[in-house]
Parts: structure tokens; sequence; C-alpha cells
């Protein structure tokens, strides 16, 4: 993708790129960073946009302005779009493809929280493979005071992150958790000042960009298959990966630069 920049949903979703490291800025500075389906939709075009850059390693997901990563769902689009259990399903349905899309991302991805992180927001950070946090961030699931369930899909990856009783004790309450919590239940895997934060997430980043990238990418689809039911379980997926792996250019290419004392570089292939 270029150029280095792009603007998706009216400016509300923004891409920059740093090296090989893609962000993608959630804009919507108004409201906190609501996610209106209009931002589902340009985040899903900014998804697909670095997903099918062959130069972008890594994706990077943030919010602007300091305050919010994402505040939720954009609750002003409820009373029309969101009133009933009909309407919430079309509702879920328009940004289902996008979910499923971070879902699987075949690209590592990072959460890059400042602010505020509830509802939708929390859903979105809890898609990306790991989460870093500002000491000043708060998190929750405020379902219960709007009156909103949450299904299967949207509730998997709280429990498989903070575990059951966790779960419950954010969404029977609604309460937000300050970062030192989130990071104490496993919501969160790192957390760093405020003026850090973003330094220290692009250098995690470039140094996964720098990486092996069929190496980083069997980490990813290994984990994920570890995490489904045995049931689902799709071992054939981790084979393929293993083998083009151990068969790459870049395993050669990793061997050779250890034994000459030299850094690798890794094309992917
Ligand atoms: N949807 C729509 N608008 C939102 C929003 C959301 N999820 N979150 C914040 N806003 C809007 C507010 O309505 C307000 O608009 P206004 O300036 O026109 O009054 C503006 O953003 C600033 O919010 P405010 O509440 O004044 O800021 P704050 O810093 O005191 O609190 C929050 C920020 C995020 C804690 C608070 O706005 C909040 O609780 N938002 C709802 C969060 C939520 O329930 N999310 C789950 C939705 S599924």
């Amino acid at each position: 993708m270029s150029p280095s920049s792009a603007a998706f949903a009216e400016g509300k979703i923004l891409v920059t790129i740093d090296d090989r490291v893609g962000i993608v800025t959630f804009n919507n500075l108004d409201k906190r960073n609501a996610m209106s389906l209009e931002m589902w939709q340009g985040l899903g075009e900014a998804l697909t946009a670095l997903r099918d850059d062959p130069e972008i390693r890594v994706v990077v997901l943030t919010g602007a302005g300091g305050k919010a990563f994402v505040s939720g769902a954009d609750i002003s689009q409820f009373e029309q779009s969101r009133h009933n259990a009909a309407a919430s399903e079309a509702y879920a349905e328009r940004s289902a493809a996008q979910r499923a899309l971070l879902a699987a991302y075949p690209k590592p991805t990072i959460a890059c929280i400042r602010g505020f992180c509830l509802g939708g927001g929390l859903q979105i950070a809890m898609l990306t493979d790991m989460r870093f946090a500002s000491e000043d961030s708060q998190f929750g699931i405020p379902a219960a005071k709007l009156g909103i369930a949450y299904g299967h899909d949207g509730l998997r990856n709280l429990v498989s992150l903070v575990g059951p009783s966790q779960a419950r004790l954010l969404l029977y309450t609604g309460m937000r958790i300050d970062a030192a919590e989130a990071l104490r239940i496993g919501l969160v895997d790192r957390m760093m000042a405020a003026d850090e934060l973003m330094p220290a997430t692009l250098d995690i980043a470039r140094s996964i960009a720098g990486n092996a990238p069929l190496a980083v990418q069997a980490a990813k689809i290994t984990i994920a298959e570890v995490l489904k039911d045995e049931s689902r379980r799709d071992m054939d997926a981790i084979k393929r990966i293993g083998d083009a792996c151990m068969d790459s250019e870049d395993f050669r290419e990793g061997r050779r630069a250890f034994m000459e004392k030299r850094k690798p570089s890794f094309t992917g292939r």
C-alpha cells in the first residue's frame, strides 16, 4: 500500500506506515473514538489494504487523542439500528466480516491502548494478538448498564484471557478497571507510562517485523489452533505452516546468518 498514509470512513479510520509496521488509528475524537458502522467498514478496508501489502509485517491498532482507544460502539446509532433482537442481529452482521478479518488476520496484530477501552472497543482489542496499555488506561464492558447481551464470539476471547470468574465480575457489574488490574488479570500484556507506550509498542513491532515471517505465522496459526476446541482443531494447518517454515529460504538464511555472525535478512519465503 502506498503512499505511507491513507484515510478511511471520512478520516475516522487512519492508516500510517512506519517502516514495515502498519498503524491503524481510530479517530472519532468527539465521541471518544466510539465505533460507528461506517468506521467498521473503514476498519475492514484499512485492514485489507495492510494485509495485501507485502511490505507490511505487523499491524498496530491505536486510538487518536490520548483519551480513548475506543469507547465502544457508537450508542447514538442504537435507537435506529440496534433497538431489538432482529435489529441487533442485522447490526452485528454489518461488522461480522470485519471482526472475522481481524480474528483470522494473517499478520501479527497489537492493540496499543491509551485511555478508555470499553465494550466493543475492548472486543476489538481482544481480537488482536496482544494488548499493550498505558498506566492511565481503563477497561470495562458496560453491557449490563445498557441492557445489551454479548454473544458467544463476543465473550470467548474474554473468558480465554481472564477466566470465567473475572469475566463474570466484569460483566455482572459493568465496572471499569484500571490498567494495573487489567495487567494482573491477563487482559493486557504490558503496562507502560503513557509517553513510552507508542515508542515501546513500535520497538516490539519492529522486532517482530525483523523476524522470519513464516516462523511468526507458524506461531500465530498454531496458538490459534491450540485455543480451539479439539473437535474443531485443524492439525493439518499446523503441519502445513510448519513444513513451509522448515523448507523455507528464510530458515536457510537464519542458519547461515547465525554461523556467519551477521543479522539475517528475511524475505518471507
Ligand atoms: N457512543 C457514542 N458517543 C459516545 C460514546 C459512545 N460509546 N462514548 C462517549 N461518547 C460521547 C459522549 O456522548 C460525549 O458526547 P457530547 O460531547 O456530545 O456530550 C463525548 O463522547 C465525550 O464523552 P463524555 O462522557 O463527556 O467524556 P468522559 O471523558 O467524561 O467519559 C466515557 C468518557 C467513555 C467513560 C463515557 O463517555 C462513557 O461511558 N461512554 C459510553 C461507554 C459505553 O457504554 N460503551 C459501550 C457501548 S457498547
